[in-house]
């Protein structure tokens, strides 16, 4: 998994996957910055670690690279990106394309980008939600695998509406990692199957 914050998502696979009927664990958790309660949050369950600033590498396409390479050796069957706040460049889209998936907290194709909260509130929708995906080279673009609806409240700021997002984000991230790595799954153009041999996808 990947993550950049406070790892409310990764902790809920955590939980979900200290079960084994589960059928999935997390091989390895990884980070663009340290010190954040996503990594002490794996760290506290003896999960591997590692952090990859991008400020370390001569330009994006080299810290690509290196993401790729380091997520490459942990051998993960899929990646998870939950709250990784950089996009995935080409490097890591030749390896794991097709099998990386992302959370996003709005209702795709509404509201992409870093503010999903904070940009429905403006617009004033009375509904929006979350949008699980696998992801490809756009921002918060690719087939969608699963989607929450989630209501906007009156007197709703973008801390609340988020909090509530999360709630039910959290709920879909557990429920479909579980799904699609216990059966695998493939693409149907942007129609995402159940079944199917994702250790075989090539993007
Ligand atoms: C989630 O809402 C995710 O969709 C968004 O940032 C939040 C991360 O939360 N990109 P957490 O770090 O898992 O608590």
């Amino acid at each position: 998994m990947l993550v950049s914050g406070s790892g409310t998502n990764l902790q809920a696979l955590i939980d979900a996957s200290s079960a084994a009927e589960y059928g999935a664990q997390i091989v390895a958790v990884g980070a663009d910055r340290d010190g954040i309660e996503g990594l002490a949050r794996a760290e506290r369950h003896g999960i591997p670690t590692f952090v990859l600033p991008t400020s370390q590498f001569e330009d994006r396409p080299a810290w690509d690279v290196a993401l790729a390479d380091k997520v490459a050796s942990y051998e993960p069957d899929l990646v998870v990106l939950a709250g990784f706040m950089k996009l995935a460049g080409p490097a890591f889209l030749a390896l794991f394309g097709g099998r990386t998936l992302n959370t996003h907290p709005a209702l795709s194709p509404a509201f992409p980008g870093m503010h999903g909260p904070r940009d429905a509130l403006a617009y004033g929708v009375k509904i929006t939600g979350a949008t699980l995906f696998v992801v490809d080279e756009g921002v918060d673009t690719g087939p969608i695998v699963a989607q929450v609806a989630v209501p906007v409240l009156d007197g709703d700021d973008e801390s609340t509406l988020h909090e509530r997002i999360k709630t039910s984000e959290r709920a879909m991230l557990v429920e479909w990692v579980g799904a699609l790595a216990r059966n695998g799954f493939h693409l149907d153009d942007r129609a995402v199957r159940l079944g199917g041999d994702t250790h075989d996808h090539q993007p």
